[in-house]
This record gives structure tokens, C-alpha cells and sequence, in this order.
């Protein structure tokens, strides 16, 4: 479904994602797994034609993306579907509102349609009945959900999610996760889910990738990653405060990798 070849980009000099390959199976959840500040995010904007690499590609059924003009890319996006790590809600408009954003904004559906969808919506990930509310009477979790609703909106092929269980209590994470797995497999959604939690990362991936220093350094199945002998992946699964990830320097060193010198 994806295929990321060669991708290379750079903030300030500052290598970001340095020869990333990829490959997305269409159907599956693929979750990308790294450290705070290790390119998440970044990764998955290029995924969604946000942000434009120095060089590579992203085949997207068979296109090259990266080349794509911006009502192309606009158009691709239709059948995206992208939970932001903040889950953005517009508080000033209620539920129902929110999840039919996308239906008016692309579609000229009238409106007694768009609240039918928006009902389905609201139904599929455990909300029925809360189109009147707003975001600011409902929970964290409640917010995730109707984020969620809202991606769905349009019946996308492909849905990104960036840290979908932060800031969320164990048992709401778990629930989202559970809803992440369903919706993969009822609908047939292809996934890409962002997050440095392990539980989560273990209980919902068909693969996992893992990101570190700019390179995804192992890539596979749950028990595979368990299972990898390399020590930067052992050490984020143990979550151990010593190891490869934990390298002290001092504040010269550390200094001299900001400013190269
Ligand atoms: N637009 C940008 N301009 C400059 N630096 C950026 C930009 N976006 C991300 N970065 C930097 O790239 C690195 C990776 O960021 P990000 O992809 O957000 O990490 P993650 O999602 O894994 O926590 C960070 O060092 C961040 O400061
Ligand atoms: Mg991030």
C-alpha cells in the first residue's frame, strides 16, 4: 500500500530521518515506535504529504507522492484519515459538528445525510447519542474517540495515528487500542499508528518499525521485535535506565553534537 524508499530529511542541519525504508502492507497495523524526538511525527507528516523530504520517495498505490502538486496531494488526502496527537477538536462546536467537518467541508451531501453518517460515525467508535454534547463536558478518552469519529468521516483506505493513547489513563488507552484493532479489522483499514508505548505498540501491531537516530532499526512482528538481539531495541523494551540509549556525555560533548564542532 506504502512504500517509503531512500527517505532523507533535515532540520537544521540535523539529520531527522536518514535513509528511512519502508513498506506498509495494505490491511495491516503497522505501528512506528521510537523515542521522544526521534522523527515520529515527522515520518508520518511525509507519510501524508505535509512536509516534503530532501530526497526519496513515497509510493503511495504505486504514485510518487513526494512529486505530487498540492490539489493532487489534496485530493489523496480525502482518503486518508489522520488522528493528530493533540485529537484538535474545535471546542466552540459540539460533537456532531466536529465529525461532520470533513462531510462539509469535501462532499455536498445535505445535511439531513451528513447527520445520518455522523450517527454511523459516532456508533462505530462507542459514542452514540453524543452529537449535542461538547468537547469540554466529555472526557479525554470521550475526545479521542470523537477525533477518531471524525477521521472516519469520509470512509477512509488508510488511517494515521499519532500517539493515540497520550495523555490517557491505562484502561482509555487499552479501550482505544481495542478500538484501533477493530476498526482495522472490520472495516479493513489500513494503519499506521505512532507511539513510544510499548504495551500498546505489542497488543494491536501486525508489524512494528522501530525508529532510532534517524533510522528504523529493526522491523517485524511483535514476538521478531521481542525477540531482536539489538540492544537499543532491548533496552526501550525493558524501558532499563542503562544501556545504548542512556550514553552519558558531558555538557562539552553534548554541545558539540548541536553545533557539529
Ligand atoms: N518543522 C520543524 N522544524 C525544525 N525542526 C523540527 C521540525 N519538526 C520536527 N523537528 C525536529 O525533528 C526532531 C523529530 O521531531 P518529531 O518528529 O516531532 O519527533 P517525535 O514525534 O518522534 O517525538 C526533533 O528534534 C524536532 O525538534
Ligand atoms: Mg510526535
Amino acid at each position: 500500500m506504502i512504500i517509503v524508499k531512500n527517505l532523507v530529511k533535515s532540520f537544521d542541519n540535523q539529520k531527522v530521518l536518514d535513509n528511512i525504508n519502508l513498506k506498509i502492507e495494505k490491511g495491516e497495523i503497522t505501528v512506528i515506535m521510537g523515542g521522544s524526538g526521534c522523527g515520529k511525527s515527522t515520518l508520518l507528516r511525509h507519510l501524508i504529504g505535509l512536509i516534503r523530504p530532501d530526497s526519496g520517495e513515497i509510493l503511495i498505490a504505486g504514485e510518487d507522492i513526494t512529486k505530487m502538486d498540492e490539489d493532487s496531494l489534496d485530493n489523496l488526502r480525502k482518503r486518508f484519515g489522520m488522528l493528530y496527537q493533540s485529537g484538535a477538536l474545535f471546542n466552540s462546536m459540539s460533537v456532531g459538528e466536529n465529525v461532520a467537518l470533513p462531510l462539509r467541508e469535501h462532499t455536498k451531501l445535505d445535511n439531513r445525510i451528513i447527520e445520518i453518517i455522523v450517527k454511523m460515525k459516532l456508533e462505530l467508535v462507542g459514542l452514540s447519542g453524543f452529537e449535542d454534547l461538547l468537547p469540554s463536558q466529555i472526557s479525554g478518552g470521550m475526545k479521542k474517540r470523537v477525533a477518531l469519529a471524525r477521521a472516519l468521516a469520509l470512509d477512509p483506505e488508510v488511517v494515521f495515528y499519532d500517539e493515540p493513547g497520550a495523555g490517557l489513563d491505562p484502561v482509555s488507552r487499552a479501550a482505544i487500542d481495542k478500538l484501533i484493532i477493530d476498526l482495522s479489522k472490520k472495516l479493513n483499514i489500513t494503519s499506521i499508528v505512532v507511539t513510544h508505548e510499548m504495551k500498546s505498540a505489542f497488543s494491536i501491531a501486525d508489524k512494528i518499525a522501530m525508529l532510532h537516530a534517524g533510522k528504523i532499526i529493526t522491523y517485524g512482528t511483535a514476538s521478531e521485535i521481542k525477540n531482536s538481539q539489538n540492544e537499543v531495541v532491548q533496552q526501550f523494551i525493558s524501558g532499563s535506565p542503562e544501556g545504548p540509549l542512556t550514553q552519558r556525555r558531558t555538557g562539552k560533548e553534548y554541545l558539540a553534537t548541536l553545533t557539529g564542532k
